[in-house]
């Protein structure tokens, strides 16, 4: 009794045990390290939890009235830097619960009435992860409108497209932009989707049959801002779709990220010099004076691989786990954390990266002089023009490159002798549609690179996401 008393005196499950947890033990089975994170949602939970069950009348009003200011004193400790974590006590729950009872005695000890830990926690991750939803969205509507306010201002300025990064067609700087725009606002519609689903409130579901108690499970979902409960008490404390759900969320937006920020580091590099990033999003080289190299990007396109990793080991966590609940799934929370809190970081120097991009216009502009970026105008133009099939038009227009790469010039510095030698019925007009000018004003087709629907598209763009 006294061993047993030595050795589990703060475990509240403690009981039915003799024998001392062994060390190495108590610091594996050990989560608080990273589950801290959750007592403010521990504590609501548990307020919700607690003010439901004196309404139930399974615990009086005066043990809820205790419990609360309880709660209330501890969540104050722990944001006053002041609440002793222990290792010993597992995770938030038992060290918030324990610290509870040692406040206030009896009522305490009835806060775990019709609860179970396997319901605690999922409902404590639901409303962490729904919250962070609610951040990381923010966040990518504050860089949609960094990135928007960017492609106003260029809306027009010229650059090469490119495909296979070859130069491919004349497009404006703010289209392409705008291209990103679009990808970071079905991020948050798919954000804003999982958090529709991850919305019904585990607790109640106890251990994993529910519980004999009369609790009022809508009352919890309601005081929680969940839509509903949830409807099976098993696949509440087993299911971590939810998780993989947001993490996936987070992946997609990684990659998005990752993707901008590639282009930013190659339009970036001396070959390109489409643009200069703030220094303050750069940083000097240790041996090479001349150096300003591109690390707030190139981090924002390396931590994706973080978020990747943590997608397949949540993924793996939960694939061979028989129902109901199983200590692997404590495994859950720092793949989850650890992506939000990366996913957070990325965005917000993405987004001071684009505030501090500047353009080199004419850069860009010559960079159009090489590759024969307007190619497919010419082609285009024999079959506006001049009635020729595309098939036909395209074949035509490929010996018109040939013929411009053997002289080494650009298309428009062929003469229309030369053009002539290829196919005798092109005019003259035929080298008009070279101009990378003429070539994005006449993409009027919806969603094209047109400045005069660029415009358009930002404007539509404002009233979509801003
Ligand atoms: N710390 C645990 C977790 O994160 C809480 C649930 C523990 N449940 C249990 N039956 N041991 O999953």
């Amino acid at each position: 009794m006294s061993r047993t008393k030595k050795t589990h005196q703060n475990k509240v499950w403690g009981g039915r045990f003799t024998d001392p947890t062994n060390k190495e033990m108590l610091i594996f089975n050990s989560s608080i390290n990273f589950d801290k994170k959750l007592y403010m949602h521990d504590i609501e939970g548990s307020l919700a939890h607690a003010e439901m069950l004196a309404k139930q009348k399974i615990i009086l009003k005066k043990d809820f009235s205790e419990i609360k200011s309880g709660l209330l004193k501890i969540k104050k400790e722990i944001e006053n830097d002041v609440f002793n974590f222990k290792n010993e006590l597992e995770d938030i729950h038992m060290n918030i619960e324990t610290r509870l009872i040692q406040l206030i005695g009896e009522a305490g000890k009835k806060l775990h009435t019709a609860r179970s830990r396997n319901d605690q926690v999922v409902t404590d991750l639901k409303m962490w992860i729904r919250d962070e939803i609610e951040v990381i969205e923010n966040l990518l509507k504050e860089l949609q409108k960094s990135l928007i306010m960017q492609a106003e201002k260029n809306h027009d300025v010229l650059m090469p497209g490119y495909t296979h990064l070859q130069v491919a067609q004349p497009i404006t700087y703010g289209h392409h932009i705008l291209a990103y725009v679009e990808m970071f606002g079905r991020d948050r519609s798919r954000l804003l989707d999982c958090k529709k689903r991850l919305n019904e409130c585990p607790l109640g579901a106890a251990a994993l049959a529910g519980t004999s108690y009369p609790i009022d499970r809508n009352f919890v979902a309601k005081k929680l801002k969940f839509d509903f409960p949830t409807r099976n008490s098993i696949d509440s404390v087993s299911s971590r779709d939810f998780a993989i759900e947001f993490i996936s969320c987070l992946s997609l937006i990684s990659t998005h990220i990752s993707r901008i920020s590639e282009e930013l580091i190659i339009w970036s590099s001396q070959r390109f010099n489409f643009i200069t990033m703030g220094e303050q999003f750069t940083t000097g080289s240790s041996i090479m004076p001349q150096k300003r190299n591109p690390d707030a990007a190139e981090l924002a396109r390396g931590k994706s691989s973080r978020v990747f990793g943590n997608l397949m080991n949540i993924l793996s966590l939960v694939k061979g786990l028989p129902l109901a609940y199983s200590k692997d799934l404590q495994e859950d929370k720092e793949p989850i954390f650890d992506s939000s809190e990366t996913v957070r970081s990325c965005l917000i120097n993405l987004n001071g990266i684009i505030n501090t991009i500047e353009i080199k216009q004419e850069e860009m502009l010559s960079a159009l002089t090489k590759g024969h970026p307007t190619a497919t105008d010419l082609a285009d133009y024999l079959v506006t023009n001049l009635n020729f099939p595309f098939r036909d038009a395209h074949k035509i227009t490929g010996k018109i490159v040939l013929l411009a790469e053997k002289n080494n010039c650009a298309l428009n510095e062929l003469s229309i002798e030369q053009l002539k030698t290829v196919e005798s019925k092109i005019d003259i007009n035929a080298l008009k549609v070279l101009k990378p000018q003429v070539s994005v004003s006449k993409k009027t087709s919806f969603g094209g690179t047109s400045p005069r629907l660029v415009k358009k598209a930002i404007s539509d763009a404002k009233k979509r996401y801003l």
